[in-house]
C-alpha cells in the first residue's frame, strides 16, 4: 500500500496526511485507543477534537502517554464565545491532552451571524484564541461552521487559518466556499465526509444486502480527496477495520472527473428515495 499523501494546510504551512482523523464519536467505542493507535500507524498524522466530544481529548492523551510523546497534529475546539472562556478551554484541554502546545485551535459550531458577530467582539472568543497563541499555547486558529454566510465571512477576514466545513456528494453546496478558501490560503478541513453516521450504517446495511452501486464509503472518500482545494478530510470512525479501509482507499485511489463525481451525486441525491 503506498503511503499517504500529505496536502498543505492553508496559511497554517502544516503539512498534513490528506486523510485525517475525526476522533468525536471514537471515544465510545470498546476499541477506542486501538483505533487512534491504527491511525497514527498508518501514518494519518491530524486529528480533529474538541471540549465538547465527550472523552475525545482525554482518549488522544492517553494515547500521547501511550507512545511516549506527541506525534501528530491535533486539532480541538472551544464552544465558549467569550475571551475569557476560550483561554479557559484551552487550558483545560492542555491539562486533559497533557500536553504543552496544541497545534490547531478552532471556534466550535459559528453558525449563526450572532454567534459571529458574539465571538468577533473585541472581548469575544477569537480574542482568547490570540492571547493563548501570542502565549505559545497553541499554533493556528480555526473555525467550524454550517453556515455559507458565517464560511465566507471567516474566509475572508483574515482572521483564521483553517475553517472546518461540511462537504461530501450529499453535501455540495460548500464547493465554492472551498474555492474561496484555496484563494485566501484558508486551510479547509472537511467534516462529515461519509455523510455521516446516519447515512454511513444505512450504506453498510445495504452493502451487505447485494447493492453493488458506486454509493460506497470509499468513493465518498474518493470524491472528497478529488478536490484539490480540501486541505484534510477527517471522517470519523470507531474501528480499526474503518481506518484501514479508509487510508486504503487514501493511499491508491484515482481521482475522481467530474462525470463520476456527477454520477455519485446523482446517487447521493437518490439515496434516500430507493
Ligand atoms: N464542528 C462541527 O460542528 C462538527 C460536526 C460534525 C462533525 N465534525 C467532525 O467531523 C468528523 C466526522 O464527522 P462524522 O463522524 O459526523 O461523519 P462521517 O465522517 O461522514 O461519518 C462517520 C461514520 O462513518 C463510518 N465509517 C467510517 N469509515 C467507514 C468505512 N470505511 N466504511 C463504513 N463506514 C465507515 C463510521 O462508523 P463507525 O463509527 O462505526 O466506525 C461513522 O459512523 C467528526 O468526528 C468531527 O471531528 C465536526
Amino acid at each position: 500500500m503506498a503511503g499517504l499523501k500529505k496536502r498543505r494546510l492553508g496559511k497554517t504551512g502544516l503539512m498534513v496526511s490528506e486523510l485525517g482523523l475525526g476522533a468525536m464519536d471514537t471515544p465510545h467505542s470498546p476499541e477506542a485507543e486501538a483505533t487512534v493507535s491504527a491511525a497514527l500507524d498508518l501514518g494519518i498524522d491530524f486529528i480533529d477534537s474538541a471540549r465538547e466530544y465527550a472523552g475525545s481529548e482525554h482518549l488522544l492523551g492517553q494515547v500521547i502517554r501511550q507512545r511516549g510523546g506527541k506525534d501528530f497534529h491535533i486539532a480541538s475546539k472551544t464552544f465558549s464565545h467569550s475571551i475569557n472562556g476560550s483561554q479557559y478551554d484551552i487550558d483545560h484541554s492542555l491539562r486533559v491532552l497533557g500536553v504543552e502546545f496544541i497545534d490547531l485551535y478552532q471556534l466550535h459550531d459559528i453558525s449563526t451571524m450572532e454567534a459571529w458577530e458574539a465571538v468577533m467582539r473585541e472581548d469575544g472568543a477569537l480574542a482568547g484564541l490570540q492571547v493563548a497563541q501570542y502565549r505559545g499555547l497553541i499554533g493556528h486558529i480555526g473555525i467550524s461552521c454550517h453556515s455559507n454566510e458565517v464560511l465566507r465571512e471567516a474566509i475572508t477576514s483574515g482572521a483564521f487559518d483553517t475553517v472546518m466545513l461540511e462537504y461530501s456528494a450529499f453535501f455540495t453546496e460548500t464547493a465554492p466556499l472551498i474555492e474561496l478558501a484555496a484563494e485566501h490560503d484558508v486551510g479547509v478541513i472537511v467534516m462529515r465526509p461519509l455523510g455521516g453516521s446516519g447515512r454511513t450504517s444505512t450504506m453498510r446495511g445495504r452493502i451487505a444486502d447485494g447493492y453493488d452501486g458506486p454509493l460506497t464509503p470509499a468513493n465518498l472518500l474518493r470524491y472528497v480527496l478529488s478536490n484539490p482545494g480540501v486541505s484534510v478530510a477527517i471522517p470519523g470512525a470507531s474501528y480499526p477495520s474503518r481506518i484501514q479501509e479508509n487510508a486504503a482507499t487514501a493511499s491508491g485511489y484515482e481521482p475522481m472527473d467530474e462525470a463520476e463525481r456527477a454520477s455519485l451525486e446523482r446517487e447521493a441525491a437518490r439515496f434516500y428515495h430507493d
